[in-house]
């Protein structure tokens, strides 16, 4: 079966099961359970290397086959991973120059996982060869629907095999030392370089000053992984391309630019360990419930279609600093949470809890004491029960009108340079309000690179767009141009793509378009605070304030304190088509929210529900031709209505409404 052929959405997890090879009956048990909790599929096979090759060239499938044909047998699907994220200790023992190098230059010892170094040929061949034998054996198998490449990716390795395909990329980059020179800015601290083999990556104990370089690092490891990933694609895909491949995804910031690695995958997974119940304040679930949909939001945007939650704790996630129990209903909430933000699946890590070691008391639907006669158990059947009659909804889109740019190298240049506030620069949580403030007024958001496509969009926002890449500035420019709405913020637009100040006022080349020129960022202290009045109304103004200089551009507000009192803080210009408008400061949520209610109605992009901002209550839609799937969310534990909908505490309910979007792009 095809995986965007199957007809129901997926149910099921992570299955460990080579821990219990001694225990055959746990593996009749487990269906069992599985097909009383709506289990129809499981990932295997994720950390299984050892008991796929005990020794260096003796594989024992024996155990895998019969576990795939009693999956089949029983109608559940398997995702089979590729053992590359765990190795077992007779590889390093005999190859230790597969552990990583460390940024002060030791190489690492055995254990652990997920720290090998990705330029390693030996380890490269190991991991080809064991990909191979499990596609050769497994790619036809009737059970299977995916491939599950390695298991959250991540890390830099320093080595010395490293460090010169480091000049390698360097060299293709530059072409030139006089090119990497300037783009380095190096003649400070007399940093100039007069050969490739002076190149170093970036160490505690060396340099971190040439904030170029330190970038690049970035790139090239996250270049290498992504590289890596590639050549396991190859192995399994060599013997049937009609299998799918994914990668499990988690840290936005975990090292690898997931925009580029998602070009290699035919569906993205991610995995979501929300720390519910984390503050005492009522509102925390509906924080914890918008980071998590921000995340879901981003994956579903990267390839404009459904994702797959892969892992997500069933209850109590072991490595938080407080391994809290799910409260009842948020299990449920949070399940939904993920379908609605564009989810194929709710998958957990994991089935059956580990009896030793580091995950043994980490949740899962089945622990320690293997009853099906629990809470959890009780709380995943539920869920499985609700997925499957939820079938249709499966392969259905979001397409929103409006996008925020978050984008990988900005995020890296932002966290190099020296500037602002070197302690809480806050730009992910500056993301976050801005994403909030639209959530708030229930229209739908997708999440982009600044190299995506801005044209499919009402409204583009860029908060704190700090690095501008090659045609940024030019797409930007266009986009206003042919009736666009962009809204840019403080700190935007300062540097090139390789961390070198542009010359002139920013934002950069587009001062004609915003009507501004940025002239200062005054970046404030915890206590300070400034404040504007827009459409009547009072709004604080915490952390950064730009002062910018008019060049044409409309005034809509201006700062009430301090020095600049009088100068513009929002300001709005006509060009084309389209309008520009410039944020010179961080104005609260509460602004964000009146602000964005205006130009939405303004530009006509049709919301979700009609409907005043509820507190705590999150809206989102997925979509077919003819039908629109609307999910209202009470994040509250209390009673709430929304649309004249009463949601009981943490409840989710969806709606099916007639709907003509052939306007969306729908033929
Ligand atoms: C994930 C990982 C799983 C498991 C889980 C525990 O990051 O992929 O293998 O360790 O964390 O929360």
């Amino acid at each position: 079966m095809k995986l965007n052929e199957i007809g129901q959405l997926l149910h099921g997890g992570d299955y460990n099961v080579d821990q219990w090879l001694d225990r055959p009956d746990i593996l009749q048990e487990d269906i069992r359970f599985m097909k009383k909790a709506g289990v129809n599929v499981v990932s295997l096979c994720i950390f299984s290397w050892s008991s796929l090759e005990p020794e260096e060239g003796i594989y024992t499938f024996e155990w895998l086959d019969k576990v795939m044909d009693s999956m089949y047998e029983n109608g559940i699907y398997v995702i089979l991973a590729t053992p590359s994220a765990g190795k077992p200790p007779w590889l390093i023992k005999k190859y230790p120059d597969i552990m990583r190098t460390n940024e002060h230059r030791q190489r690492l010892l055995y254990g652990e996982r997920e720290n090998h170094c990705n330029s390693n040929e030996i380890f490269r061949e190991k991991v080809r060869q064991i990909d191979e034998k499990l596609a050769e054996r497994y790619a036809h198998h009737p059970a299977l629907i995916l491939w599950h490449i390695s298991n959250e990716m991540y890390g830099i390795c320093h080595c010395e095999k490293c460090q010169g395909n480091f000049r390698k990329w360097l060299k293709e980059k530059y072409q030139s030392i006089e090119a990497l020179n300037y783009q380095y800015w190096s003649r400070f601290w007399s940093h100039r370089y007069t050969d490739w083999e002076e190149l170093e990556s970036p160490s505690p104990i060396g340099e971190t000053a040439v904030h170029g370089l330190a970038l690049d690092y970035k790139r090239f490891y996250s270049d290498r992984s992504i590289d890596f990933l590639q050549m396991e694609i190859d192995a399994v895909k060599k013997y049937n391309p009609e299998i799918p491949v994914t990668t499990n995804f988690f840290h936005f910031n975990c090292g690898i630019n997931y925009w580029k690695l998602a070009e290699k995958l035919d569906v993205i997974s991610y995995d979501r360990y929300p720390h519910w119940h984390s503050g005492a304040d009522q509102s925390t679930e509906w924080e914890i419930g918008l980071e998590s949909a921000f995340a879901y939001d981003y994956c579903r945007s990267m390839q404009n279609k459904p994702f797959l939650l892969m892992e997500s704790s069933p209850s109590s996630t072991n490595w938080m600093p407080v391994a809290k129990l799910k409260r009842p209903g948020i299990h449920m909430l949070g399940s939904m949470e993920a379908i609605a933000c564009g989810a194929d699946s709710v998958q957990y890590f994991q089935w059956r809890q580990s009896r030793g070691a580091y995950e043994k008391f980490h949740g899962a639907v089945l622990s320690h004491n293997g009853s099906e006669h629990t809470r959890v158990f009780r709380d995943v059947e539920q869920v499985g029960k609700r997925l499957a009659n939820l079938g249709h909804i499966k392969n259905t889109e979001t397409k929103a009108q409006i996008a925020i740019i978050f984008d990988w190298d900005n995020l890296r240049g932002l966290e190099e340079q020296k500037s602002l506030r070197n302690i809480n620069r806050d730009f992910e949580k500056v993301i976050m309000e801005h994403y909030e403030a639209l959530v708030q007024n229930y229209v739908s958001v997708d999440i982009i690179a600044q190299t995506a496509d801005y044209s499919r969009y009402e409204i583009v926002i860029a908060p704190m767009l700090y690095m501008f890449l090659p045609d940024t500035a030019e797409k930007i420019r266009s986009f206003v141009k042919g009736g666009g709405i962009f809204v840019m913020t403080y700190y935007s637009g300062l540097v090139n793509e390789n961390d070198l100040a542009f010359e002139g006022f920013p934002p950069f080349s587009l001062n004609d378009v915003f009507g501004v020129k940025s002239e200062e960022t005054d970046s404030l202290e915890d206590t300070d605070c400034n404040s504007f009045i827009w459409q009547k109304k009072e709004y604080q103004i915490r952390r950064y304030c730009d002062l910018v200089q008019l060049h044409g551009a409309e005034v809509l507000a201006s700062y009430e304190q301090d020095f600049y009192a009088g100068m513009p803080v929002l300001t709005k210009h006509t060009t084309g088509l389209g309008t520009a408008y410039y944020m010179a400061a961080r104005g609260e949520v509460e602004f964000l929210r009146d602000f964005y209610a205006k130009i939405i109605k303004d530009a006509g992009v049709e919301k979700i529900i009609e409907s005043e901002y509820i507190r705590d209550v999150m809206v989102k839609e997925r979509h077919d031709k003819g039908t629109k799937y609307i999910f209202l969310m009470n994040f509250s534990k209390n009673m709430s209505e929304i649309g004249g909908e009463r949601l009981s505490g943490y409840e989710v309910k969806i709606e099916e409404k007639c709907f003509d979007n052939t306007a969306l792009g729908f033929q």
